[in-house]
């Protein structure tokens, strides 16, 4: 067997069971870390059977499920991922959307953080990493008001974890993708295309903002994450990653 970089490492996956979270868990789990991968939605976590993966059920909205959910997975690795993409500009946010956002995409990973940090401690060491996006501090996004917003919020709430933290063996890091292939961008794409007029319109404006010319697959942030994961990287700590096919270069 190859060697396998994640060997002995326990990781704790939220939003587990479809796109970036679900490539990343079996990622992960391909280099030898145990992952406990977990989600909300049930059946599709579910489908995700795979040596080296436990799944659970666990909403990272609810801070006694992410409580259950530290204590049962220990991580070494805590990948934060949920997250939820809200559309439009300031004046169509109102202040439900907003607050379900930075409760998803922002509060969820302080508790989680703040669930996993003690042990994490207790063991000498660990590795955080947080889902941002490129449409955050990096670079603004068209109607992305309160998305880019959370976005560029867990930028700098990875900065203040990791300076806090960088001297008793944690890491934390954040990842910063362009549009990348899932089944909620796919959503996204749908929604456009009928303000558009056609599916291929909107696919069209999602890619031409992708200097490659195409949108990345779940599997190129995956190995990003199993980097940030590992020992390999171990000398970096408090960076926003970005993995965005050149959009913001
Ligand atoms: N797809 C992209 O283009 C893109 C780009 C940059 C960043 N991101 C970020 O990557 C992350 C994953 O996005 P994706 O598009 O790969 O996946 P996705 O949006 O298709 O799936 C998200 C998953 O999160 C789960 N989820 C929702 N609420 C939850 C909760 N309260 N607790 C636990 N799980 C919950 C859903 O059940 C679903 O399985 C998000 O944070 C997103 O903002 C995505």
């Amino acid at each position: 067997m190859a060697h396998q970089r994640l060997a002995g490492k326990r990781a704790l996956v939220s939003a587990a069971a479809q796109g970036i979270g679900r490539a990343s868990a079996l990622a992960m789990a391909d280099e030898g870390a145990q992952v406990f991968a977990t989600d909300v939605n049930a059946d599709a976590l579910a489908e995700l059977e795979h040596p080296g993966i436990e799944t659970f059920e666990m909403d990272v909205r609810d801070a006694d499920a992410v409580a259950e959910g530290v204590a049962r997975s220990k991580p070494d690795v805590l990948f934060n991922c949920a997250g939820y993409v809200h559309a439009g500009s300031i004046l169509d946010a109102s202040d439900d959307e907003w607050d379900f956002a930075f409760d998803l995409n922002v509060r969820s990973m302080m508790r989680m953080m703040k669930a996993a940090l003690p042990g994490m401690l207790e063991r000498g060491g660990g590795s955080i990493i947080n889902m941002s996006s490129a449409c955050s501090s990096v670079i603004g996004a068209p109607n992305r008001f309160i998305y880019g917003t959370t976005k560029a919020a867990v930028i700098g709430m990875t900065k203040s974890v990791a300076v806090d933290y960088i001297t008793q063996g944690i890491r934390c890091n954040c990842i910063c993708p362009g549009t990348v292939e899932s089944p909620s961008w796919h959503d996204r794409v749908r929604e456009l295309g009928e303000s558009l007029g056609s599916y291929e319109a909107a696919l069209e404006q999602f890619v031409s903002r992708q200097p490659m010319g195409r949108v990345a697959k779940a599997e190129e942030i995956a190995a990003l994450v199993v980097y940030l994961a590992g020992d390999e990287s171990a000398f970096t700590t408090g960076q926003a990653h970005v993995i965005d096919g050149g959009w913001s270069g």
